[in-house]
């Protein structure tokens, strides 16, 4: 159990971290919650290098406080054009319904795994957290950053990913309870029958490791802050709670399905990347059952997908969107996810609630 504190580790005022959700943000969720004294996230999944540092600039050009760059550690299957021909036959009369053309089933991988590469281009910035989903870079790129003067944090979804990653050294642990939103972090296994809740994961990998817990899954509110620290996390990540934030590049079709009674079914779905992840259930997951056998590989499933998403939306229709989200939305609200992250962080009892008050608004602590 660890018994230190986090703050030093993660170098914010605030134990409170804003997930990265590549897809749905960039730099300006990251700048709101960082000047609010919490831990800003950059998902960097989905960016190329050159856009990875633009982005990286404009943070350090607004704050010089810690924020965190997030990056997926899958490993690349070989490109399958057999098993792409599959999942095409399986979404061709989508494409017909759409009076579309189906794409040439080639190799168009949107998500990169953490690579020399990305680690030659965030170096100079001297990044102070790193951020790791699906376990970690290979043996030889970890060795590389754990020299940087920075923090390692990575997800674990079970007990045994988190001994996992002790052993290989991160400094800290994100303990992703199954009601998460976006994709499970899961890497030692792909049986979704392994994920549990927040509340029965936090404790169990906090009584069993030496470093801190970040508990992230289901947590919308103040209560559910106390509750993770009171169950041994040392700090909380969340995500849905940040997605209707003004800051927020969720889509207006993504916002709407949120604010919904829809919001309240989601489920763990293969569909639109290849890889389980939770979002609010729409037409694709309802007609071909959220975790299919004739996916293609991650991330090779989503550029099908992303081409029927485009059509769709063009036409106001979510059908083929991933709409990522958790599975408790209740703490989404439509304001700054700087005063979001006070309101949090005043409400559980970090800060004194009357910064809240003063005039000009408190960004900073
Ligand atoms: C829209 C969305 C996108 C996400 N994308 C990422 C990502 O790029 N990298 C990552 O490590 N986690 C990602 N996640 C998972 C979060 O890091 C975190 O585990 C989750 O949001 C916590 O649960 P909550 O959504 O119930 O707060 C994403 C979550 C959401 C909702």
């Amino acid at each position: 159990m660890y018994t230190g504190n986090i703050d030093e580790l993660l170098g914010c005022e605030l134990p409170i971290i804003q997930a990265p959700m590549a897809g749905v943000q960039d730099s300006e969720l990251a700048i709101a919650v960082c000047q609010a004294g919490g831990l800003g996230s950059l998902p960097c999944a989905m960016l190329s290098a050159d856009g990875m540092v633009e982005e990286i600039k404009l943070i350090q050009r607004s704050t010089d406080k810690p924020f965190n760059l997030n990056f997926f550690c899958h490993s690349m299957p070989a490109f399958d054009p057999e098993k792409q021909q599959r999942w095409q036959t399986t979404l061709s009369p989508y494409f017909q319904q759409l009076n579309a053309e189906l794409p040439a089933a080639e190799n168009g991988a949107s998500r990169m795994p953490f690579s020399h590469d990305i680690a030659d281009a965030i170096e100079p910035f001297h990044p102070r957290v790193l951020s790791f989903h699906f376990g970690l870079p290979e043996p030889d790129l970890l060795k590389r950053i754990q020299h940087w003067d920075c923090t390692i944090l990575a997800s674990a979804t079970t007990l045994q990913e988190a001994h996992w990653l002790e052993a290989r050294g991160v400094d800290a642990i994100i303990a992703q309870g199954v009601e998460a939103g976006g994709h499970r972090g899961m890497f030692l296994s792909q049986d979704t029958s392994t994920q549990i809740s927040t509340t029965a994961l936090v404790p169990q990998i906090a009584q069993q490791v030496r470093v801190p817990v970040i508990a992230a899954g289901g947590i919308a509110d103040s209560r559910g802050i106390q509750a993770a620290l009171m169950l041994g996390a040392s700090a909380v990540q969340l995500g849905t709670a940040y997605l209707l934030c003004t800051e927020a590049k969720t889509s207006s079709l993504h916002r709407a399905a949120i604010k919904s009674e829809r919001s309240q079914h989601t489920a763990l779905t293969n569909l639109f990347s290849g890889r389980p992840a939770r979002g609010i259930v729409n037409r694709l997951m309802s007609e071909q059952g959220y975790l299919s056998d004739s996916v293609a590989d991650f991330p090779y499933a989503a550029s099908e997908v992303t081409a029927l998403r485009k059509l769709a939306e063009s036409q106001g229709l979510d059908d083929f969107s991933p709409l990522w989200c958790g599975q408790n939305p209740s703490g989404c609200v439509e304001i700054s996810a700087a005063e979001l992250t006070l309101l949090l962080a005043c409400e559980s009892g970090m800060i004194d609630c009357q910064y809240l008050h003063d005039e000009p608004y408190p960004y900073s602590i």
